[in-house]
Protein backbone atom coordinates (compact mmCIF):
# COMPACT_ATOMS: atom_id res chain seq x y z
CA UNK A 1 0.00 0.00 0.00
CA UNK A 2 1.18 4.06 -0.66
CA UNK A 3 2.41 5.10 2.09
CA UNK A 4 0.86 8.58 3.15
CA UNK A 5 2.57 12.15 3.47
CA UNK A 6 1.35 14.83 5.11
CA UNK A 7 3.82 18.06 3.70
CA UNK A 8 2.96 21.07 5.51
CA UNK A 9 4.23 24.24 3.46
CA UNK A 10 4.34 22.05 0.76
CA UNK A 11 3.42 24.48 -1.79
CA UNK A 12 6.61 26.45 -1.40
CA UNK A 13 10.15 26.44 -2.92
CA UNK A 14 11.24 22.91 -1.09
CA UNK A 15 8.31 21.69 -0.77
CA UNK A 16 6.92 21.66 -4.75
CA UNK A 17 10.33 20.09 -5.16
CA UNK A 18 9.96 17.54 -2.38
CA UNK A 19 6.44 16.63 -3.72
CA UNK A 20 8.20 16.13 -6.95
CA UNK A 21 10.17 13.77 -5.45
CA UNK A 22 7.77 11.76 -3.06
CA UNK A 23 5.32 10.60 -6.09
CA UNK A 24 8.15 9.81 -8.10
CA UNK A 25 9.43 7.53 -5.28
CA UNK A 26 5.75 6.19 -5.26
CA UNK A 27 4.53 7.73 -2.07
CA UNK A 28 0.84 9.77 -1.60
CA UNK A 29 1.68 13.45 -0.90
CA UNK A 30 -1.15 15.41 0.62
CA UNK A 31 -0.28 19.06 1.21
CA UNK A 32 -1.23 21.38 3.75
CA UNK A 33 -0.20 25.17 2.99
CA UNK A 34 -1.52 28.69 4.24
CA UNK A 35 -0.90 30.31 0.77
CA UNK A 36 1.23 33.20 2.86
CA UNK A 37 4.41 32.54 1.00
CA UNK A 38 3.40 30.40 -2.10
CA UNK A 39 0.85 30.36 -5.42
CA UNK A 40 -1.64 27.45 -5.93
CA UNK A 41 -0.36 27.07 -9.41
CA UNK A 42 2.78 25.47 -7.96
CA UNK A 43 0.88 22.68 -7.35
CA UNK A 44 -1.04 21.90 -10.48
CA UNK A 45 2.78 22.48 -12.03
CA UNK A 46 3.75 20.00 -9.23
CA UNK A 47 0.58 17.67 -10.58
CA UNK A 48 1.39 18.21 -14.34
CA UNK A 49 5.48 16.75 -13.81
CA UNK A 50 4.13 13.84 -11.94
CA UNK A 51 1.70 12.14 -14.57
CA UNK A 52 -1.32 14.60 -14.13
CA UNK A 53 -3.23 13.28 -11.16
CA UNK A 54 -4.00 16.44 -9.17
CA UNK A 55 -2.09 16.97 -5.45
CA UNK A 56 -4.63 16.69 -2.39
CA UNK A 57 -4.63 19.94 -1.41
CA UNK A 58 -5.68 21.74 2.11
CA UNK A 59 -5.81 25.15 2.27
CA UNK A 60 -5.15 25.83 5.69
CA UNK A 61 -2.63 26.82 8.66
CA UNK A 62 -0.88 24.78 10.82
CA UNK A 63 -2.19 27.23 13.85
CA UNK A 64 -5.78 26.09 12.97
CA UNK A 65 -5.64 23.12 15.08
CA UNK A 66 -9.59 22.32 14.03
CA UNK A 67 -8.20 22.01 10.27
CA UNK A 68 -5.53 19.82 11.60
CA UNK A 69 -7.20 17.82 13.30
CA UNK A 70 -10.15 17.23 9.97
CA UNK A 71 -7.08 16.87 7.74
CA UNK A 72 -5.92 13.75 10.22
CA UNK A 73 -9.18 12.12 10.57
CA UNK A 74 -9.89 12.19 6.58
CA UNK A 75 -6.10 10.48 6.36
CA UNK A 76 -4.10 8.48 7.65
CA UNK A 77 -1.09 10.00 7.96
CA UNK A 78 2.25 7.78 7.68
CA UNK A 79 4.82 10.77 8.88
CA UNK A 80 5.09 14.50 8.47
CA UNK A 81 7.10 16.83 6.45
CA UNK A 82 6.95 19.81 8.35
CA UNK A 83 8.27 22.83 5.76
CA UNK A 84 5.48 25.21 6.64
CA UNK A 85 7.17 28.29 8.25
CA UNK A 86 8.27 31.63 7.40
CA UNK A 87 11.89 31.94 6.43
CA UNK A 88 12.70 36.11 5.69
CA UNK A 89 15.35 36.56 8.07
CA UNK A 90 15.42 40.81 7.85
CA UNK A 91 11.82 40.54 8.50
CA UNK A 92 12.24 38.33 11.68
CA UNK A 93 14.26 40.87 13.03
CA UNK A 94 11.32 43.03 12.47
CA UNK A 95 8.71 41.30 13.37
CA UNK A 96 9.82 38.71 15.87
CA UNK A 97 6.59 37.74 17.38
CA UNK A 98 5.22 36.94 14.40
CA UNK A 99 7.94 34.54 13.67
CA UNK A 100 8.02 33.08 17.03
CA UNK A 101 4.33 32.46 16.90
CA UNK A 102 3.68 31.19 13.23
CA UNK A 103 6.88 28.85 13.89
CA UNK A 104 6.63 27.50 16.93
CA UNK A 105 3.50 28.09 18.13
CA UNK A 106 2.37 26.56 14.40
CA UNK A 107 4.46 23.42 14.95
CA UNK A 108 3.42 23.38 18.64
CA UNK A 109 -0.27 22.62 17.31
CA UNK A 110 1.08 20.39 14.26
CA UNK A 111 2.89 18.12 17.25
CA UNK A 112 0.24 17.90 19.27
CA UNK A 113 -2.31 16.66 16.84
CA UNK A 114 0.05 14.68 15.07
CA UNK A 115 0.87 12.56 18.37
CA UNK A 116 -3.26 12.22 19.14
CA UNK A 117 -3.78 10.89 16.00
CA UNK A 118 -0.70 8.28 16.61
CA UNK A 119 1.61 9.75 13.94
CA UNK A 120 5.11 10.19 15.06
CA UNK A 121 7.41 10.37 12.24
CA UNK A 122 8.80 14.15 11.23
CA UNK A 123 10.93 15.41 9.34
CA UNK A 124 11.84 18.92 10.17
CA UNK A 125 13.22 21.36 7.88
CA UNK A 126 16.21 23.05 9.89
CA UNK A 127 18.87 25.00 8.96
CA UNK A 128 22.63 25.52 8.28
CA UNK A 129 21.76 29.23 10.92
CA UNK A 130 21.44 26.75 14.02
CA UNK A 131 25.14 26.44 14.24
CA UNK A 132 25.92 30.36 14.37
CA UNK A 133 28.91 31.37 13.72
CA UNK A 134 30.48 27.68 13.27
CA UNK A 135 33.19 26.19 15.65
CA UNK A 136 34.39 23.99 12.43
CA UNK A 137 34.79 24.33 8.84
CA UNK A 138 33.47 22.23 7.10
CA UNK A 139 30.69 21.84 9.77
CA UNK A 140 29.56 18.52 10.98
CA UNK A 141 26.54 17.69 12.72
CA UNK A 142 28.89 17.19 15.82
CA UNK A 143 29.58 21.07 15.20
CA UNK A 144 28.09 22.45 18.99
CA UNK A 145 24.95 24.89 17.95
CA UNK A 146 25.68 28.44 18.00
CA UNK A 147 23.98 31.81 18.64
CA UNK A 148 21.79 32.73 15.92
CA UNK A 149 21.69 36.17 14.98
CA UNK A 150 18.00 36.59 14.05
CA UNK A 151 14.93 35.49 15.38
CA UNK A 152 14.19 33.94 12.64
CA UNK A 153 17.16 31.46 13.23
CA UNK A 154 15.82 30.52 16.77
CA UNK A 155 12.77 29.44 15.86
CA UNK A 156 14.90 26.47 13.74
CA UNK A 157 17.28 25.95 16.51
CA UNK A 158 14.52 26.18 19.56
CA UNK A 159 12.35 23.71 17.49
CA UNK A 160 15.19 21.42 17.29
CA UNK A 161 15.36 21.08 20.67
CA UNK A 162 11.59 21.05 21.24
CA UNK A 163 11.42 18.22 18.92
CA UNK A 164 14.44 16.09 20.62
CA UNK A 165 12.91 16.57 24.10
CA UNK A 166 9.60 15.16 22.65
CA UNK A 167 11.37 12.63 21.06
CA UNK A 168 13.28 11.99 24.23
CA UNK A 169 10.01 11.33 26.26
CA UNK A 170 8.32 9.37 23.99
CA UNK A 171 11.28 7.06 22.50
CA UNK A 172 8.08 6.13 19.77
CA UNK A 173 8.98 9.47 17.57
CA UNK A 174 11.10 9.51 14.98
CA UNK A 175 12.35 13.10 14.54
CA UNK A 176 14.65 13.59 11.69
CA UNK A 177 16.46 16.97 11.71
CA UNK A 178 17.79 18.19 7.77
CA UNK A 179 20.00 21.06 8.43
CA UNK A 180 20.00 22.56 4.91
CA UNK A 181 23.10 24.73 3.34
CA UNK A 182 21.81 27.19 0.96
CA UNK A 183 18.96 25.61 -1.36
CA UNK A 184 19.35 26.95 -4.70
CA UNK A 185 18.30 25.69 -8.31
CA UNK A 186 14.85 24.46 -9.88
CA UNK A 187 13.37 21.49 -11.30
CA UNK A 188 15.09 21.06 -14.80
CA UNK A 189 11.69 21.36 -16.52
CA UNK A 190 11.61 25.26 -15.31
CA UNK A 191 8.46 24.37 -14.16
CA UNK A 192 8.81 24.83 -11.02
CA UNK A 193 11.37 27.12 -8.53
CA UNK A 194 11.77 29.77 -6.22
CA UNK A 195 9.23 32.69 -6.11
CA UNK A 196 10.23 35.41 -4.14
CA UNK A 197 8.12 38.23 -2.75
CA UNK A 198 9.48 41.55 -3.48
CA UNK A 199 13.22 42.66 -3.47
CA UNK A 200 14.92 39.10 -3.06
CA UNK A 201 17.13 38.81 0.41
CA UNK A 202 18.95 35.70 -1.04
CA UNK A 203 21.81 35.75 -3.76
CA UNK A 204 20.92 33.49 -6.57
CA UNK A 205 17.08 34.81 -6.83
CA UNK A 206 18.90 38.44 -7.02
CA UNK A 207 21.18 37.35 -9.39
CA UNK A 208 18.50 35.77 -11.67
CA UNK A 209 16.73 39.52 -11.67
CA UNK A 210 19.36 40.69 -12.17
CA UNK A 211 20.00 38.49 -15.21
CA UNK A 212 16.21 39.33 -16.57
CA UNK A 213 16.82 43.33 -15.73
CA UNK A 214 14.23 43.67 -12.89
CA UNK A 215 17.16 44.48 -10.93
CA UNK A 216 20.42 46.55 -12.47
CA UNK A 217 22.95 45.62 -10.41
CA UNK A 218 23.79 42.81 -7.43
CA UNK A 219 25.22 44.51 -4.57
CA UNK A 220 28.13 42.34 -2.89
CA UNK A 221 27.97 42.13 0.61
CA UNK A 222 31.49 43.02 1.44
CA UNK A 223 34.80 41.55 0.00
CA UNK A 224 36.93 42.27 3.32
CA UNK A 225 36.36 38.68 5.00
CA UNK A 226 38.97 35.92 5.65
CA UNK A 227 37.94 34.26 2.57
CA UNK A 228 40.20 33.73 -0.71
CA UNK A 229 38.58 36.66 -2.55
CA UNK A 230 37.25 38.03 0.58
CA UNK A 231 33.40 37.62 -0.46
CA UNK A 232 31.17 35.46 2.06
CA UNK A 233 31.78 31.43 1.20
CA UNK A 234 28.91 29.29 1.30
CA UNK A 235 27.47 25.78 0.36
CA UNK A 236 24.65 25.78 -2.38
CA UNK A 237 22.79 22.78 -2.60
CA UNK A 238 20.44 22.67 -5.81
CA UNK A 239 17.30 21.96 -4.91
CA UNK A 240 16.29 19.20 -6.56
CA UNK A 241 18.94 17.46 -4.53
CA UNK A 242 17.77 18.53 -1.30
CA UNK A 243 14.35 16.76 -2.36
CA UNK A 244 15.94 13.78 -2.59
CA UNK A 245 17.15 13.76 0.99
CA UNK A 246 13.87 13.71 1.83
CA UNK A 247 12.75 10.59 0.45
CA UNK A 248 15.86 8.96 1.92
CA UNK A 249 15.04 10.33 5.05
CA UNK A 250 11.73 8.97 5.16
CA UNK A 251 13.66 5.66 5.00
CA UNK A 252 15.32 6.29 8.07
CA UNK A 253 11.95 6.66 9.67
CA UNK A 254 11.29 3.29 8.24
CA UNK A 255 14.30 1.81 9.93
CA UNK A 256 13.23 3.04 12.74
CA UNK A 257 16.01 6.01 13.57
CA UNK A 258 14.56 7.54 16.69
CA UNK A 259 16.77 11.07 16.47
CA UNK A 260 18.58 11.86 13.77
CA UNK A 261 20.27 15.40 12.58
CA UNK A 262 22.12 15.40 9.13
CA UNK A 263 22.96 17.70 7.17
CA UNK A 264 22.50 18.45 3.51
CA UNK A 265 24.83 19.97 1.51
CA UNK A 266 26.92 19.48 -1.01
CA UNK A 267 30.53 19.93 0.88
CA UNK A 268 31.86 22.69 -1.57
CA UNK A 269 31.92 26.16 -0.63
CA UNK A 270 31.39 28.94 -3.23
CA UNK A 271 32.44 32.62 -2.96
CA UNK A 272 29.53 35.45 -3.82
CA UNK A 273 31.94 36.53 -6.75
CA UNK A 274 32.56 32.61 -7.71
CA UNK A 275 28.86 32.12 -8.00
CA UNK A 276 28.73 35.16 -10.23
CA UNK A 277 31.00 33.87 -12.20
CA UNK A 278 29.47 30.17 -12.27
CA UNK A 279 26.84 32.03 -13.25
CA UNK A 280 27.89 33.63 -15.87
CA UNK A 281 29.70 30.67 -17.24
CA UNK A 282 26.40 28.24 -16.90
CA UNK A 283 24.48 30.97 -18.87
CA UNK A 284 26.45 33.66 -21.05
CA UNK A 285 24.73 35.95 -19.25
CA UNK A 286 26.67 38.97 -17.79
CA UNK A 287 25.84 40.23 -14.06
CA UNK A 288 26.88 43.35 -13.00
CA UNK A 289 27.77 43.52 -9.24
CA UNK A 290 28.98 46.42 -7.16
CA UNK A 291 30.45 45.92 -3.39
CA UNK A 292 28.81 46.81 -0.66
CA UNK A 293 29.46 47.05 2.95
CA UNK A 294 29.25 43.90 5.10
CA UNK A 295 25.16 42.75 5.60
CA UNK A 296 24.60 42.41 9.45
CA UNK A 297 24.39 38.89 10.75
CA UNK A 298 26.74 37.64 7.88
CA UNK A 299 29.33 35.07 8.63
CA UNK A 300 32.51 34.76 6.43
CA UNK A 301 31.79 31.19 5.38
CA UNK A 302 29.79 28.07 6.05
CA UNK A 303 29.88 24.85 4.27
CA UNK A 304 28.98 21.41 5.55
CA UNK A 305 30.68 18.30 5.87
CA UNK A 306 27.66 16.22 4.62
CA UNK A 307 29.43 12.51 4.90
CA UNK A 308 26.89 11.22 7.85
CA UNK A 309 24.09 11.77 5.52
CA UNK A 310 25.99 9.64 2.85
CA UNK A 311 26.99 6.82 4.80
CA UNK A 312 23.49 6.77 7.20
CA UNK A 313 21.12 7.47 4.44
CA UNK A 314 22.72 6.71 1.38
CA UNK A 315 22.45 10.43 0.26
CA UNK A 316 24.88 12.75 -1.83
CA UNK A 317 24.26 15.58 -4.14
CA UNK A 318 24.73 15.09 -7.51
CA UNK A 319 24.49 18.46 -9.23
CA UNK A 320 27.22 21.26 -9.16
CA UNK A 321 26.82 24.88 -9.16
CA UNK A 322 27.34 25.29 -12.45
CA UNK A 323 23.93 23.05 -13.10
CA UNK A 324 22.46 24.87 -10.09
CA UNK A 325 22.94 28.05 -11.89
CA UNK A 326 21.84 26.45 -15.27
CA UNK A 327 18.23 25.31 -13.50
CA UNK A 328 17.85 28.97 -11.66
CA UNK A 329 18.23 30.82 -14.85
CA UNK A 330 15.87 28.20 -16.89
CA UNK A 331 13.63 29.05 -14.30
CA UNK A 332 13.47 32.39 -14.17
CA UNK A 333 13.72 33.23 -17.99
CA UNK A 334 10.57 30.90 -18.60
CA UNK A 335 8.81 32.44 -15.51
CA UNK A 336 9.76 36.28 -15.27
CA UNK A 337 7.01 36.88 -12.72
CA UNK A 338 7.30 33.38 -10.97
CA UNK A 339 3.70 32.28 -11.03
CA UNK A 340 2.43 35.13 -11.84
CA UNK A 341 0.78 36.44 -9.02
P1 LIG B 1 8.71 28.82 1.24
O1 LIG B 1 8.30 30.10 1.89
O2 LIG B 1 8.77 28.77 -0.25
O3 LIG B 1 7.78 27.63 1.75
C1 LIG B 1 7.20 27.62 3.03
C2 LIG B 1 5.71 27.39 2.85
O4 LIG B 1 5.09 27.38 4.13
C3 LIG B 1 5.02 28.48 2.02
O5 LIG B 1 4.31 27.88 0.97
C4 LIG B 1 4.08 29.17 3.01
O6 LIG B 1 2.90 29.60 2.40
C5 LIG B 1 3.85 28.07 4.04
N1 LIG B 1 3.52 28.52 5.40
C6 LIG B 1 4.15 29.45 6.14
N2 LIG B 1 3.56 29.56 7.35
C7 LIG B 1 2.53 28.68 7.35
C8 LIG B 1 1.54 28.34 8.31
N3 LIG B 1 1.47 28.95 9.49
N4 LIG B 1 0.63 27.39 7.98
C9 LIG B 1 0.67 26.78 6.78
N5 LIG B 1 1.57 27.07 5.83
C10 LIG B 1 2.49 28.02 6.13
O7 LIG B 1 10.12 28.42 1.87
P2 LIG B 1 11.14 27.26 1.45
O8 LIG B 1 12.37 27.92 0.97
O9 LIG B 1 10.47 26.26 0.62
O10 LIG B 1 11.47 26.68 2.89
C11 LIG B 1 10.80 25.54 3.40
C12 LIG B 1 11.29 25.30 4.81
O11 LIG B 1 12.70 25.10 4.78
C13 LIG B 1 11.05 26.46 5.77
O12 LIG B 1 10.72 25.94 7.03
C14 LIG B 1 12.39 27.16 5.81
O13 LIG B 1 12.58 27.85 7.02
C15 LIG B 1 13.33 25.98 5.69
N6 LIG B 1 14.65 26.36 5.17
C16 LIG B 1 14.73 27.06 3.99
C17 LIG B 1 15.97 27.44 3.52
C18 LIG B 1 16.08 28.27 2.27
O14 LIG B 1 17.12 28.91 2.08
N7 LIG B 1 15.11 28.27 1.38
C19 LIG B 1 17.12 27.07 4.21
C20 LIG B 1 17.01 26.34 5.39
C21 LIG B 1 15.75 25.99 5.86
C1 LIG C 1 24.59 34.13 0.55
C2 LIG C 1 25.83 34.99 0.40
C3 LIG C 1 25.59 37.15 1.40
C4 LIG C 1 22.46 38.59 -1.29
C5 LIG C 1 20.22 32.59 4.35
C6 LIG C 1 19.68 32.45 5.74
C7 LIG C 1 19.81 31.02 6.19
C8 LIG C 1 19.20 30.06 5.17
C9 LIG C 1 19.68 30.31 3.79
C10 LIG C 1 16.97 29.60 5.75
C11 LIG C 1 26.18 35.77 1.66
C12 LIG C 1 25.74 37.27 -0.09
C13 LIG C 1 23.41 37.83 -0.66
C14 LIG C 1 22.89 39.74 -2.03
C15 LIG C 1 25.16 39.22 -1.46
N1 LIG C 1 17.79 30.24 5.09
N2 LIG C 1 24.74 38.13 -0.74
N3 LIG C 1 24.22 40.00 -2.08
O1 LIG C 1 22.74 34.46 4.28
O2 LIG C 1 23.92 32.30 3.65
O3 LIG C 1 21.58 32.23 4.35
O4 LIG C 1 19.52 31.70 3.47
O5 LIG C 1 17.18 28.87 6.68
O6 LIG C 1 19.20 30.94 7.42
O7 LIG C 1 20.40 33.29 6.60
O8 LIG C 1 22.11 33.18 2.16
O9 LIG C 1 21.60 33.82 -0.14
O10 LIG C 1 21.19 35.50 1.69
O11 LIG C 1 23.53 34.93 1.07
O12 LIG C 1 26.36 39.52 -1.53
O13 LIG C 1 22.08 40.49 -2.59
O14 LIG C 1 25.55 35.99 -0.60
O15 LIG C 1 26.27 38.19 2.06
O16 LIG C 1 27.59 35.84 1.71
P1 LIG C 1 22.68 33.12 3.68
P2 LIG C 1 22.01 34.39 1.15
Amino acid sequence: MKKTILVTGGAGFIGTHTVVELRKAGYEAVVLDNLSNSSPKSLERVAELTGGDAIPFCRADIRDRNALEALFSQYEFDACIHFAGLKAVGESVAKPWEYYENNIAGTLVLLDVMRAHGCKNIIFSSSATVYGDPLQIPITEECPKGLCTNPYGWTKSMLEQILTDMQTADPEWNVVLLRYFNPIGAHPSGRIGENPNGIPNNLMPYITQVAIGKRECLGVFGDDYDTPDGTGVRDYIHVVDLAEGHVKALEAIDRHCGLAVYNLGTGHGYSVLEVVHAFEEANQVKIPYVIKPRRAGDIAQCYSDPSKAEHELGWKARYGILEMCRDSWNWQKKNPDGYGE
